[in-house]
């Protein structure tokens, strides 16, 4: 069945998370899960939107956005849920809130080709398919790039 709506809040992330991001992520990404430097660096570098879901104090799910790109294209860097709490609508609504944060055009992310729950959040958040990226991933997989256009520059999307 289905779960209710959780009823969270998304909020600004900075350095005094770490320690619950560090859980959060070895949760959400097990081999793939960034080293601490990276973590410390997603919560502090300028240019980086960093937003974390929180229900009753508690993050829950943790997404980041990358806006230094100099072609003008904004990168969902990382996007995790507490598994305790899926499918209630928090992975989605990191997601629109870091696209509204970035604030670019176009907005670009990656994930394992074998990821379809995450694949199938992108495909309803209006993402498609852009690009392959062979054994990107550790063990051999491929990434899969995927795009989704905001705003005007619609025909310069590829499907
Ligand atoms: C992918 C992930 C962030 C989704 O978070 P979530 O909070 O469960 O997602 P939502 O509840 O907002 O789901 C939104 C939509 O995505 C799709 N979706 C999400 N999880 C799904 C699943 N397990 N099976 C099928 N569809 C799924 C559905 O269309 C869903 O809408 P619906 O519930 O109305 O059907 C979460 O599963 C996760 O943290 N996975 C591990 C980390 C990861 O893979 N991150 C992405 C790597 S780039």
């Amino acid at each position: 069945m289905t779960p209710e709506p959780a009823l969270f809040t998304i909020q600004p992330a900075g350095l005094l998370d770490l320690n619950d991001l560090r859980r959060l992520e070895s949760l959400c990404f097990e081999a793939d899960a960034w080293p601490v430097l990276d973590l410390m660096g997603v919560l502090t570098l300028p240019g980086i939107v960093r937003l974390k879901a929180v229900i009753a104090g508690r993050m829950v799910g943790f997404a980041a956005g990358d806006k230094r790109d100099p072609l003008g294209i904004g990168w969902i860097t990382t996007l995790g849920v507490d598994p305790a709490y899926r499918r209630q609508g928090v992975g989605r609504g990191l997601l629109e809130a870091c696209e509204e944060q970035v604030g670019l055009p176009r907005v670009r992310l990656t994930l394992r080709r074998s990821n379809l729950e995450a694949y199938r959040l992108y495909q309803a958040a209006g993402y498609s398919r852009y690009e392959v990226w062979p054994q990107y991933y550790s063990g051999g997989e491929d990434g899969i790039v995927m795009q989704k256009v905001l705003g005007e520059a619609k025909n310069s999307q590829i499907g």
